[in-house]
Order: structure tokens, then C-alpha cells, then sequence
């Protein structure tokens, strides 16, 4: 910083301490624009607008969390050390594994990038026809190889045959999203275990949990037991979903350890975690409260939506997340988040080719109350 710049700092400080002490002060001080060495930042959701477009928890991060959070903040002048062993070590052992079975990442997507770019390497990714593709676009943008797609079954689901055929010499890693997002449906525990184990004996496997806890048996919906067992299987967790704890940026991976240290050459690694965010996912990963909580109020406001849709003679695939897949019939998705828009309800447009479905995510019940008060109006004007 130069020092003309300090000098500014420090008589812009003055002079606004000055102004600030007179009443006159006070009342300029409410109409003036802001400073640019002081910017007005919003951290969530403007007030009156109902944010259902990201999937978040809006009940996160819990009242633990927080506490640990201020806790850790106040010792932000310290590089990460303990805290992330000591999370890595929480997170093993609740699986019956040891830490070098798992890393840490900024947010689930820092890691799913570094597997998506370790399978560049060797070859492409294969995925379904509509899977949460963002992290695994990476190999494309980095020109590394493509996502190879296989296409849905008749109930949009992931046609997990069909994925096993088509691994070929050409594909590194196969990714499954489980629950997938957006369509929010759950693979079948047994069919998924029996792909995962012999997909896995041709490329790498990569399931993507991010909505595991959310799920009803969030046990029995996990591939981590197979990786305990040996076989070539990497999972994806987050602190982002269940935890609401999108905006502090921790996630995991779970894999046989040579397959951790393989995907840390590709930008996993201390630098990108933070002290907060590992005091918060220290405090929350065994806190059976709080998520029993969330899930309950994510189950009331999918029973608020599910009515709101029947009611409106539409429907939507059976969700276990905090995400519903509307079929909009005719109305095309993009105009209909524009109108909901209109109404301060954000949720997502057209994804890929599936132009008349539209994704809401359950967020606090008095915005989803605005999703279901919004859609007969919404339907009228776009009829
Ligand atoms: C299926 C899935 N995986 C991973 C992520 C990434 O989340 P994060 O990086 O916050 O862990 C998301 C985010 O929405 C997601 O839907």
C-alpha cells in the first residue's frame, strides 16, 4: 500500500470520526454514499427477498458453530495448524478410517475440482445427461479432455447401466451425484453400491454427496464403507448443505489415501482453508440437533411446496434434499424465473436442454410461504 494511500486512510478516519461526533454529522453521514476504504457489504440475502435459488440451509451454521466461529476469528492473525488435522481426524474416525484417508478443501467444489483435473491427465469424465457439472467442467475449461454423458432413464433418473457401458479406455473417472442435483432423486443404495464397486474396477469413481445428510438413511446412501473396504471410490461431502455453512468454505473428500495425496498436486491443500470455517465444522460435524433440525423445517417446506404445486395442477419428482425439480409442462422455466423474480423470488432457470423444468430450493419457511403465494399468479400471467 502507498504511503499516500495510508495518509488518505488516516485522515479520512479522522476527518469522519470528527463529523461523525457532531449531530449533524450523523444525519449527513446517513445520506452520504459510502467510502471507498469503508464499502457497504451485504453478507446474505437482501431483506423482503426470498433467496431459493442456491440451496443453501438459512438455519446454518448452528448456534455451536457460531460460538466457535467468533472463538477462531478472534485468532484469524494465525495460519491453519491443529484445526485441520483435528477435522480431518473427527472425520475419519466417525467412518472407521484413518486421516490419511481424507482431505480438506474450500468448500466441496475446491476438491471436486482437483479430482476432475487429476482425471484430466488420463482421460475424460463420464457423467449422466444432467448432473451438477460445475466443478467437472473444469477439464474442459483447462482443455484437459470432456465431460462424456450418457443419457437419462424414462423417470429422469441416472441410468446407471447405461454409465456402466459406456466406460471405455478413454474414461478416467466416472461421477455420480447422489441425491443429483437438480433433479433431487436418490439412487437406490444396493444398485448404486453394486455399480460403484464394478465401475470402479475400470476408472475411478467419484460420488458426489453433497446432500447426504438430507437424505433419509444418509448411512445406508453412502459410498464411504466401500472405500474402507479398498476399492478405487472417492467421495465428496460438505460443511455447505446440511451444516448451512455454504459461505465458510469446507468440504471434503474421502479416497484410498494414494489417491488423496494424487489429487492434492491439483490445488487441495492448507492455503485453502480457513480458521473459521474448520472452528465451525469442528463444532457442528457431530451435532445431531441441529441437523435432526434443519432436516425437519427442509421436510415442512417441501410438504409447503409439494401442496403448492398440486394445488396448481403441476409436479414434481420426489426429492430427499433441500431442493425440489418442478415440471412446468409448457411454461418454459426462463420466463418463469424471470415472473418469480418479479415477486422477490429467486430460484433457478433452464438447465441444459430441459427447458420446462425449474429448480426451488426449501429455504426458510416465510420465503418458501412467498414461493407458494407467488405460483398461482405467476402461472395465470404466464397461461
Ligand atoms: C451436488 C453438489 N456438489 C457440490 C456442490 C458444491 O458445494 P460446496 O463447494 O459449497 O461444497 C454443490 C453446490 O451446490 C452441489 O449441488
Amino acid at each position: 500500500m502507498s504511503v499516500s494511500l495510508n495518509r488518505r486512510m488516516f485522515l479520512g478516519a479522522v476527518a469522519g470520526a470528527a463529523t461523525l461526533a457532531s449531530g449533524v454529522g450523523l444525519a449527513r453521514a446517513a445520506t452520504a454514499k459510502p467510502s471507498p476504504l469503508r464499502p457497504s457489504v451485504r453478507y446474505g440475502p437482501p431483506p423482503g427477498v426470498a433467496r431459493l435459488n442456491a440451496n443453501e440451509n438459512p438455519y446454518g451454521p448452528s448456534p455451536a458453530a457460531l460460538k466457535a466461529l467468533a472463538e477462531a476469528s478472534a485468532q484469524g492473525a494465525y495460519y491453519v495448524d491443529d484445526s485441520a488435522l483435528k477435522l480431518r481426524t473427527m472425520i475419519a474416525e466417525y467412518h472407521g478410517l484413518s486421516p490419511e484417508y481424507v482431505t480438506l478443501s474450500s468448500g466441496s467444489s475446491g476438491g471436486l475440482v482437483a479430482a476432475a483435473v487429476m482425471a484430466g491427465q488420463s482421460g475424460n469424465i463420464l457423467g449422466p445427461d444432467l448432473f451438477w457439472d460445475t466443478t467437472a467442467r473444469a477439464i474442459e475449461q483447462q482443455a484437459l479432455g470432456e465431460i462424456v454423458r450418457t443419457p437419462k432413464t424414462a423417470d429422469m433418473g441416472i441410468d446407471l447401466d447405461a454409465m456402466y457401458a459406456a466406460i471405455d479406455d478413454g474414461i478416467a473417472m466416472v461421477q455420480v451425484t447422489n441425491p443429483n442435483n437438480p433433479t433431487g432423486l436418490l439412487l437406490e443404495p444396493a444398485r448404486m453400491r453394486d455399480f460403484c464397486i464394478k465401475a470402479s474396477k475400470k476408472a475411478l469413481v467419484l460420488a458426489d454427496e453433497a446432500y447426504n445428510e438430507l437424505t433419509e438413511m444418509p448411512e445406508q446412501n453412502s459410498m464411504i464403507p466401500l472405500v474402507r473396504q479398498g476399492h478405487r471410490v472417492i467421495v465428496a461431502r460438505t460443511f455447505s448443505k446440511i451444516y448451512g455453512m455454504a459461505g465458510l468454505r469446507v468440504g471434503y473428500l474421502i479416497a484410498p489415501p494414494d489417491i488423496i495425496a494424487s489429487m492434492e498436486r491439483y490445488g487441495i491443500g492448507w492455503y485453502g482453508l480457513n480458521q473459521a470455517g474448520l472452528a465451525a465444522a469442528i463444532a457442528s460435524y457431530e451435532d445431531r440437533a441441529f441437523m435432526d433440525m434443519s432436516r425437519a423445517r427442509i421436510r415442512e417446506a417441501r410438504d409447503m411446496v409439494g401442496e403448492a404445486i398440486k394445488a396448481s395442477g403441476l409436479t414434481a419428482l420426489p426429492s430427499q434434499t433441500n431442493f425440489m425439480f418442478v415440471d412446468l409442462g409448457t411454461i418454459d422455466a426462463e420466463a418463469f424465473r424471470a415472473a418469480m423474480a418479479e415477486h422477490k423470488v429467486m430460484i433457478r432457470g433452464i438447465y441444459r436442454d430441459y427447458t420446462h423444468w425449474s429448480r426451488v430450493s426449501m429455504g426458510r419457511l416465510e420465503d418458501v410461504q412467498m414461493y407458494v403465494d407467488a405460483l398461482p399468479r405467476v402461472l395465470d400471467a404466464l397461461a
